[in-house]
């Protein structure tokens, strides 16, 4: 046998890397038409979160304040090999709406305008609100589609569409808003970011599973519609993009996934993925990375905004807790790992308490066990403030919706889901709720927009032997 020339090392170059590596299934993108006029960004719910939204979006514009914690204002992405030095701010490298381009407006079921809610809150200083007063004055709710069926703690409302009339005629009336909006406004595209309060928690019924149901029950009351799905289809039907901030159904049924399609809508959600489930979505990955076993994660919130007295209702908070337990199981897998997560004992709990305001504090004590079983613990206490870590996503979520309209793009945006604690996804398909891999599939999702290779970190381009 002969022995092999030790002289020459063999070069074998991988042939996606002499081609450019691109997915087989992918087709070519379409170039993206600009984000040309002006951008009508609707939120139905005018409190806390939205607040926070308006005025940071405002400040900014002012040159006041800078976007702190939105990926689409501050983020940059690398673009082909880390030699070819292509790091381009996103917002250069995909066509998105400027921030002057922005226009403001929304339902609630309280009469305030943006600067009164805004004080109202909370959040913020009242001398950050100050310069920027007159714009959220002008921002006037329009009258909301609520039932206390669906929100018990929201007390004294009264900012409310006629209590009379089918489901059918609250979203027709939903409609005539939102024209008039566009015409008064003379927005050239809309999206909608559900910022209302949690809605009480329930399974997707028989009216919810097509749309044709849906109708039906639009038109007859069905008492499994909840306000929010009244909003999801008059949007919807308007042909305006809709992200679900809240944990409750809205988009995610069977019925709205078809009206998407139809309609070449885009939607999202659902629960804004803030506070506590982030750090758990950046910290089980890493423990699990390292084969560290977890057996016990316990997660505590206390928080005084209205959002907390809203939560403070069993009902209300049984959808919170559905989508944050839904995390931890989805990352550790322990179906795969029964020896490191099969015995995993997670409990999460929100409690109102109003000195806190809207600075939540969230703790969770981690019990971790490693090599030889020796047991471990992780304590977190997140001094947070819940408003100040949403308001860059309802930015966010604004602006690529809108990008993924222009993109041709309808039905569920699961690229989005590094937003939310609940990721909507294709029937069946397990959610990612890993943090990291959800901001690869982001970035990923705009390169392939954009026709540029998509990247995989495989790194051995860079070696001349392998
Ligand atoms: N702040 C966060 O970090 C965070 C994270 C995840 C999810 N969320 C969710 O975002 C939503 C908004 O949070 P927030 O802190 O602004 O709450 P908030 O209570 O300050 O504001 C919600 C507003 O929605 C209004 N509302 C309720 N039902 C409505 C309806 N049917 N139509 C129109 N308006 C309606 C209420 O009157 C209220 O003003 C909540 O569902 C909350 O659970 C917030």
């Amino acid at each position: 046998m002969q022995a092999p020339d030790k002289a020459k090392p063999v070069r074998r170059l991988h042939p996606c890397l002499r081609m450019g590596y691109r997915h087989p299934t992918m087709t070519a993108p379409q170039p993206i038409p600009p984000a040309t006029g002006k951008l009508g960004v609707l939120t139905p719910g005018m409190g806390a979160v939205a607040t926070t939204f308006y005025a940071g979006v405002l400040a900014a514009r002012k040159g006041y304040a800078r976007p702190f914690g939105s990926l689409t204002q501050m983020g940059h992405i690398r673009l082909g090999k880390r030699t070819e030095g292509r790091n381009p701010l996103i917002k250069d490298f995909v066509p998105l709406a400027r921030l002057e381009d922005l226009e403001f407006g929304g339902w609630d079921a309280y009469s305030d305008d943006a600067y009164t809610a805004a004080m109202k809150a909370g959040v913020l200083d009242p001398r950050h609100i100050e310069g920027i007063g007159d714009e959220l004055r002008s921002i006037v709710p329009m009258k909301a589609v609520f039932s206390h069926r669906w929100v018990k703690n929201l007390p004294d409302v009264d900012n409310l569409k006629d209590e009379g009339g089918t489901h059918m005629d609250k979203a027709e009336a939903l409609m005539e808003d939102i024209d008039r909006f566009r015409t008064e406004k003379q927005v050239d595209r809309l999206v909608a970011v559900w910022c209302g309060s949690t809605e009480a928690y329930e399974e997707p019924q028989a009216v919810h599973m097509d749309l044709d149901a849906f109708e039906a029950g639009l038109k007859n009351n069905d008492p499994n519609i909840a306000p929010s799905q009244v909003y999801a289809y008059a949007l919807l039907k308007m042909g305006v993009p809709f992200a679900n901030g809240a944990p409750n159904l809205s988009v995610d049924i069977p019925a709205m996934e078809q009206l998407a399609v139809e309609q070449g809508v885009p939607i999202a959600g659902k629960d804004f993925k803030t506070g506590q489930t982030l750090m758990k979505t950046i910290i089980s990955p890493g423990l699990k990375a390292r084969m560290l076993g977890i057996n016990g994660w316990f997660s505590t919130n206390i928080l005084g905004n209205r959002d907390g007295e809203v939560l403070d209702d069993p009902e209300s908070f049984r959808s919170k807790e559905v989508s944050k337990l839904g995390v931890l199981e989805t990352i550790l897998q322990p179906d795969l790992y029964p020896d490191l997560y099969g015995d995993l004992h997670h409990v999460v709990r929100i409690n109102y308490y109003p000195p806190k305001g809207d600075d939540k504090e969230g703790w969770d004590h981690i019990d971790v066990f490693g090599w030889l079983g020796y047991q471990m613990q992780i304590k977190v206490d997140f001094l947070c403030k819940d408003s100040i870590l949403a308001a860059p996503i309802v930015l966010d979520l604004a602006l690529f919706m809108d990008l993924a309209a222009r993109a041709g793009r309808s039905g569920i945006q699961e690229w989005l889901s590094f937003y939310f604690k609940s990721p909507h996804t294709a029937p069946g398909l397990q959610p990612e709720h890993d943090l990291f891999v959800q901001q690869a599939k982001l970035l990923n999702n705009l390169r392939h927009m954009m026709g540029e290779d998509l990247i995989t970190h495989l790194g051995v381009e860079y070696y001349e032997e392998y």
